[in-house]
């Protein structure tokens, strides 16, 4: 054989194997491969915005690892009349439009939340507007309700719903920038989407949209919720989905007492502890930390963990909690569920380690529950704190 046709065959079967290798880590979600490989060399490609965008086109094609995790009953968490298989959810922001729902269950996720949508479309932020803290493993963003409106968001959510997909899906409602009643855009949310959500989320705590967590203080949060509840109560869907406020993490003590007061007096469904913080703690190492906007990852995990702490004393375990901010391990979950959430959520790790991590979490707290002498998630809730 000449030598020219030698290395033909050579480099045929070099490439062969490098994409048969690639294809079989990233199909069958090799955690060191994303993490050391995958995920570094997306990130040299695109910015974070592209590789946001590559991500949910990805998934919306169902193109994601096989999850070969089968949840164990001690990971199964019942709450508002429904069966979550795992706690692990994956949090608002990354599938804004509901576009990649199904991918991103089928990864192993226990439930997945869209949006924040808004009741028109909009277009958010100028770009620049995601930023990666590399040496944080953390995000700066400022999209700023970038959305494409309440009738795509329809459209899609009922599409799903005529193909009987299974899996827990909560529907996040924020506010159009420009708009003149606040209160308004999220009871259009309630109306117009309310009956697709296994829950709903009204975020009053986006740091990216001009006096919205202003809506968090006393007076305001009463009146939003009045009318919010009006709305999910006059649904035409049985069971009527839950409703949950999200809080941000930069509140003082009285602020969150109030929330606490208000939200046990007008019998909200649960609270969803923490958003992004405005806050830029010491610690941070990368350059990007001057960006404006809402910072998440690891160094927002411990003021999350706190807030969830203090809204479980303070609302007396009574109301169930979703706990996020900075969870990138088994360890973090499981630290958020003994502050006082039933579920966990997280987006920022995910953006590190890749989807092979919701395989990784769910393994490693079903062994921290075991360790820990708990049958279950349930038995572990809020098992840090001392109810009087
Ligand atoms: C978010 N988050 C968010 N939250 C929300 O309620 N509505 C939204 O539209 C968004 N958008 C959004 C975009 C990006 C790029 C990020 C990183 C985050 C906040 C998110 O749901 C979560 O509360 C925080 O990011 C904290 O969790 P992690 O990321 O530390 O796990």
């Amino acid at each position: 054989m000449p030598w020219s046709a030698r290395l033909k065959s050579t480099v045929k079967v070099l490439s062969g194997g490098t994409v048969l290798f690639v294809g079989f880590s990233l199909g069958f979600g090799s955690e060191k491969f994303y993490r050391n490989v995958a995920m570094p060399v997306t990130q040299l490609l695109l910015n974070a915005e592209s590789a946001h965008r590559f991500a949910v086109k990805t998934a919306s094609w169902g193109l994601v690892p096989r999850n070969s995790f089968v949840d164990p009953p001690s990971l199964g968490v019942s709450v508002w009349g429904r069966h979550f298989s795992n706690p692990v959810g994956l949090a608002a922001g990354f599938d804004k439009h509901a576009e990649a729902m199904d991918g991103m269950l089928k990864m192993g996720f226990g439930f997945v939340e869209v949006g924040s949508v808004t009741p028109e479309p909009q277009e958010g932020n100028p770009k620049p507007r995601v930023f990666r803290l590399l040496e944080d493993k953390a995000i700066i963003n400022r999209y700023g309700f970038n959305s494409e409106g309440h009738e795509n968001v329809l459209k899609r959510l009922e599409e799903r719903k005529k193909r009987e997909k299974k899996g827990i899906v909560g529907i996040n409602f924020g506010k159009n920038k420009t708009s003149p009643d606040t209160v308004n855009d999220y009871v259009k949310g309630v109306k117009c989407l309310g009956c697709l959500g296994d829950y709903l989320v009204i975020n009053v705590s986006s740091p990216n949209t001009p006096g919205l967590r202003k809506m968090q203080g006393r007076q305001q949060l009463e009146g939003l919720i009045d009318k919010v509840l009006e709305a999910r109560n006059s649904l035409p869907c049985s069971p009527k989905p839950p409703v949950l406020i999200k809080i941000a993490p930069d509140q003082t003590q009285q602020d969150k007492e109030d929330i606490a007061q208000v939200v046990l007096q007008k019998q909200v469904d649960g609270l969803i502890v923490t958003n992004t913080t405005i806050t830029r703690p010491e610690s941070l190492q990368s350059c990007n930390k001057v960006e404006g906007g809402g910072l998440s990852g690891p160094p927002l995990k411990q003021m999350s963990t706190d807030t969830i702490r203090d809204m479980y004393t303070l609302t007396q375990g009574k109301l169930p909690i979703i706990g996020v901010g900075g969870i990138s391990s088994g360890q973090d979950a499981f630290e958020k569920i003994k502050a006082g959430a039933c579920l966990v959520q997280l987006y920022t790790a995910l953006a590190y380690d890749g989807p092979p991590l919701v395989k990784r979490i769910k393994r490693e707290l079903d062994v921290l529950l075991r360790e820990s002498g708990y049958k279950s998630v349930e038995e572990a809730v809020g098992a840090d704190n001392k109810l009087s």
